[in-house]
């Protein structure tokens, strides 16, 4: 085990549904392995909404802006009632410009074994920027929708150097930019030229190519092990990452990260499964998965990589597993089972 580091202020925000109980979990597995977060415990989501009256009250937004740096259970944006989703307004507040996915078998025996895919996805521009609108004909008011999409230079540049970047400090071999320049010529023409231009830099350290997004989908289900690491715009990212997730057998286990210039966020990409809310029967993996990529991200990479180990035996050797993955472990057992593994 490393020796112990200087700690590290962190925001740790439980979220709603099983979040309490996942970062519970969580928050004993990084204390087991060492891990020198100090963290600063926030309301958010229903909680929050309950107790003043917002789901991102000032308190938490103010611990992010002063640690740069959070853990975040799921957090549900209520329906109706003018509310924007949480996940949109931390992206703005903290100008979250990438969003971070890998996905690895986790379980060997599925449709897929041997998955080992990061993909950078870039978070602010693109067309989810809905700048949208309806045109009227006649009396139908609904007749025409237009929508905008915004690719800048600088956004195209600073998303390729993070993804070539971080390529490189995590030992992978070959960036693949996608993109549909082929007929969006302007919108991903921007990126693709961007990309490439970047990607001369890195010469002799990473094979960089590039492919269409559809060719790229088809690839991803006939020869996934072509790919290494994409990068890619907004939208394409979005549908990209939950393909990816797919290989290695669903959102369940996926971690994500948000990076951006004033603070990163790290989540699980399932959201607070509230047919399951206080059961005990969670399954931690995403989260912990994350803390993981908050780990490297603080430049503890071989604390990060003893936990990845300690998971992969609990679930492979010992068969460890919640109810989700077909175990019948809660979600206490599994913890401890990994603590064991840590030690
Ligand atoms: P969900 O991901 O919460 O649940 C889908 C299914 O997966 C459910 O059957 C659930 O029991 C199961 N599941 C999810 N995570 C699990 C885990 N860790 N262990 C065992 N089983 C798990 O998706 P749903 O039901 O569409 O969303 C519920 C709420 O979560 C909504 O209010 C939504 O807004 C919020 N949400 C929040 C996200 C975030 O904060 N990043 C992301 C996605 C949804």
């Amino acid at each position: 085990m490393p020796k112990p580091a200087r700690p590290i202020p962190a925001t740790l925000v439980p979220g709603d549904g099983i979040g309490p109980e996942i970062t519970t979990a969580v928050v004993a597995i990084l204390a087991a392995a060492g891990t020198p977060f100090a963290w600063e415990r926030q309301a958010g989501g229903q909680a929050a909404l309950r107790r003043h009256g917002d789901p991102l009250p000032r308190a938490l937004l103010d611990s992010i802006r002063r640690t740069g740096l959070a853990l975040k259970g799921p957090l549900e944006t209520p329906v109706g009632g003018g509310f924007r989703s949480v996940n949109v307004r931390l992206r703005e507040e903290f100008g979250l410009y990438a969003n971070l996915r890998p996905v690895r078998t986790l379980i060997p025996g599925g449709r897929y074994d041997d998955i080992d895919i990061v993909l950078v996805r870039e978070n602010v521009e693109g067309l989810y920027l809905a700048w949208e609108h309806y045109l009227a004909i006649d009396d139908d008011p609904h007749a025409v929708a237009i929508s905008s999409g915004v690719n800048t230079r600088a956004g195209s540049r600073r998303i390729a150097r993070y993804a070539f970047d971080y390529a490189v400090r995590h030992r992978r071999k070959k960036v693949t930019i996608v993109h549909k320049a082929n007929v969006l010529k302007a919108l991903t023409g921007i990126f693709l030229e961007t990309a490439r231009e970047e990607g001369k830099r890195y010469a002799g350290r990473l094979e960089v190519n590039d492919r269409i997004v559809d060719a790229c989908a088809m690839q991803l289900v006939l020869n996934p092990w072509q790919y290494d690491l994409i990068v890619t715009t907004n939208l394409f990212g979005d549908i990209l990452s939950d393909l990816l997730a797919g290989l290695v057998g669903g959102l369940g286990m996926a971690p994500g990260a948000n990076i951006g210039e004033r603070a990163s966020i790290f989540e699980a990409v399932h959201g607070s499964a509230p047919d399951i809310a206080g059961s005990g029967i969670a399954n931690p993996t995403a989260l912990l998965l994350a803390a993981c990529l908050m780990l490297e991200h603080v430049g503890q990479r071989a604390r990060a990589t003893s936990i990845r180990k300690a998971l992969d035996r609990t679930l492979r050797e010992d068969g460890v597993r919640t109810k989700d993955l077909g175990g019948d472990a809660s979600t206490k057992q599994f913890t401890r089972a990994l603590i064991r593994r840590l030690g």
